[in-house]
């Protein structure tokens, strides 16, 4: 039986969704702090199971007869590590054979703030001893395409990312890696993913991509962190979503959300999605 948390989130269902296409509804498990969420896939014929991070007396029963659990990483940044080890330790006293964990790009070297929790679950997954997989994502292009409709109402694309390469990738290659591994035969234990998308850009290369997809002249504007920051507080981001924003376009620019090993093609056996189909798609 293989368990996904965060099952009605954006990653999980397109988790499920790879699962179900390849192996039987009935030995997947939906794991959900809102089983209410969850119709859709309750639907399809997964159980749907209540697992809150935050309350572990949910998690124990939540993964019973569990084998393999993919952790994805809670989205309530500050608390996460404390969350992570709630369902480490519900899954080590419930037995679960292999717990994949959505950890960040490079987190052992790279320069973003995010890397902290997820360096945290990381050495907490190794210190527990249970058999783990790291499932180390980059950024998901959809965070760069959620910036278009407002590059194209300001007449500028605005970031602190320089000339940083950044390999994204789409939710959907992400997912399908995941589930590729999760259902592998070989033994995944031990193993650290780096995924990325095959291709690698600069915002600049970005708004080129956007200009021409539009019609409309988008240009690429770079700012110091701090002036990116409080322009996304300006267009209404909380504070601490702000920094951390422009936190992580830092690291970019110091090549943090670069890589080209091309480990989600490998895992999937097919390209990752194009940049300009996204973009297009998006638009
Ligand atoms: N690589 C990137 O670019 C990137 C960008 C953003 C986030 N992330 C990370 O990747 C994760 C998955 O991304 P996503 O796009 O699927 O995010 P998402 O749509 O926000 O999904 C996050 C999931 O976490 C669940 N969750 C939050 N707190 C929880 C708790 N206390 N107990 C149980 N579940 C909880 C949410 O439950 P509900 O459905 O009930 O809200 C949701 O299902 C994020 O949570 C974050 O850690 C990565």
């Amino acid at each position: 039986m293989i368990a996904v948390t965060g099952a009605t989130g954006q990653l999980g269902q397109l988790v499920l969704k790879h699962l179900t296409n390849t192996t039987d509804a009935g030995t997947v498990v939906a794991l959900a702090r809102n089983p209410d969420k969850a119709q859709l896939l309750k639907e399809l014929g997964i159980e749907v199971r209540e697992a809150d991070y935050s309350k572990p007396e949910t998690l124990t029963s939540a993964l019973t007869g569990v084998k393999k659990l993919l952790l994805i990483s809670s989205s309530e940044v500050g608390q996460r590590f404390a969350q992570h080890k709630n369902v480490i330790d519900a899954a080590k006293s419930a037995g679960v054979e292999l717990i994949a964990y959505t950890s960040l790009l490079h987190a052992d070297t790279s320069p973003l703030q995010l890397a902290e929790e997820h360096i945290q679950t990381e050495d907490y997954l190794k210190e527990t001893n249970v058999p783990h997989t790291i499932l180390r994502n980059g950024w998901y292009t959809e965070n760069y395409l959620a910036s278009i409709a407002p590059a194209l109402a300001n007449g500028a694309f605005i970031g602190s990312a320089q000339e940083g390469k950044i390999s994204s990738a789409a939710r959907e290659d992400y997912a399908e890696a995941a589930a590729v591994v999760l259902t592998s035969d070989e033994d995944q234990s031990g193993k650290v993913y780096e995924l990325s998308g095959d291709e690698s850009y600069t915002l600049a290369e970005l708004c080129q991509i956007i200009s021409e997809e539009t019609g409309k002249t988008v240009p690429y504007v770079d700012m110091p962190e701090a002036e990116f920051a409080k322009a996304l507080e300006g267009a209404g981001l909380p504070t601490p979503l702000a920094a951390m924003l422009a936190d992580s376009d830092v690291g970019a620019s110091k090549g943090g959300l670069f890589d080209d090993s091309h480990t989600i093609s490998k895992l999937t056996g097919h390209p990752t999605k194009e940049l300009r189909e996204l973009v297009k798609a998006f638009i």
